[in-house]
């Protein structure tokens, strides 16, 4: 048996000049945890050409979701950006990573802190019922350069609101923090900063952050995981994995594509 299924392109969504989304079938037997990430991919020259790629659709929905940069020179989004609904893509078998449930101890509050496509694990997690029975709030923060590259996780917020089964839990749980470096906008400034001056927590109304309730997955560039990694080791928060749970758990983005 082959590594990979293939899998038919459903739909396709281009957000900004270098981000866009899709969605794909879903072979049945392709089970995952909502947070982890498969290999995804291309034949070229009749060979896989595959990268990882974090779900963004969880793991009860029947498609799947997946939420990509553009890299003109890429190897593989240089040609994935062109992909039309019909077309046919590689997804591997096998779903793993550290962003799920189960690698954190329990807590109260969840907070999601990713950067650019780091949102995309996020969005699977967001849409898990498990995640409003476990924790009391559910905090996202999504940084990003420019409002536009907003617009994916602004869409998914909104049509979780609206969603039937969880638009009363999101409403309630889920507190939704975009903000942007470059230009103006209603929350300004890099993640780190605004969760080592309090602003972030201030802007939610939230307590400051507590090693005895929050729990935190994170999600971005290496140099934003770094330094958020730093912060919460020295507040005392233990990084946790498969064999051992922790307070946070970390997978840098994927964009060497
Ligand atoms: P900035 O505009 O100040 O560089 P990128 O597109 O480079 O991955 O950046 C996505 C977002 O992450 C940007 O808002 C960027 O802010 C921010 N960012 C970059 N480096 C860090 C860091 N070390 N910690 C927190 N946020 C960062």
């Amino acid at each position: 048996m082959s590594a990979f299924q293939t899998a038919t392109v459903l739909s396709v969504r281009h957000w900004t000049e270098s981000l866009f989304s899709f969605t794909a079938t879903r072979d049945p037997g392709f089970r995952f945890q909502n947070g982890q990430f498969a290999m995804i991919g291309l034949e070229v020259d009749g060979r896989p050409l595959m990268r990882a790629y974090s779900m963004a659709s969880a793991n009860h929905e029947e498609e799947l979701e997946f939420f990509s940069i553009k890299v003109a020179d890429g190897p593989l989004t240089s040609r994935l950006q062109k992909i039309k609904e019909g077309d046919r893509i590689l997804v591997g078998r096998k779903a793993t990573g550290t962003l799920i449930a189960g690698n954190l101890i329990s807590g109260r509050r969840l907070l999601l802190l990713s950067t650019g496509t780091g949102l995309a694990p996020f969005a699977s997690l967001i849409k898990d019922p498990d995640i409003y029975d476990t924790y009391e709030t559910i905090v996202l923060a999504h940084g990003c350069r420019h409002v536009s590259e907003l617009a994916y996780g602004e869409q998914l917020i909104e049509s979780l609101h609206r969603h039937e089964v969880f638009g009363p839990l999101v409403r309630d749980r889920l507190l939704y923090y975009p903000t942007v470096t470059r230009e103006p906008f209603r929350n300004r400034g890099r993640i780190t900063d605004l969760i080592a001056s309090g602003q972030m927590f201030a802007d939610i109304g939230g307590p400051d952050l507590d090693l005895e309730t929050d729990r935190v997955m994170l999600c971005g560039s290496p140099a934003m995981l770094a330094e958020l990694q730093a912060m919460l080791q020295d507040r005392g928060f233990v990084e946790g994995n498969h064999s051992t749970p922790g307070h946070f758990v970390v997978e840098k983005a994927f964009v060497e594509r």
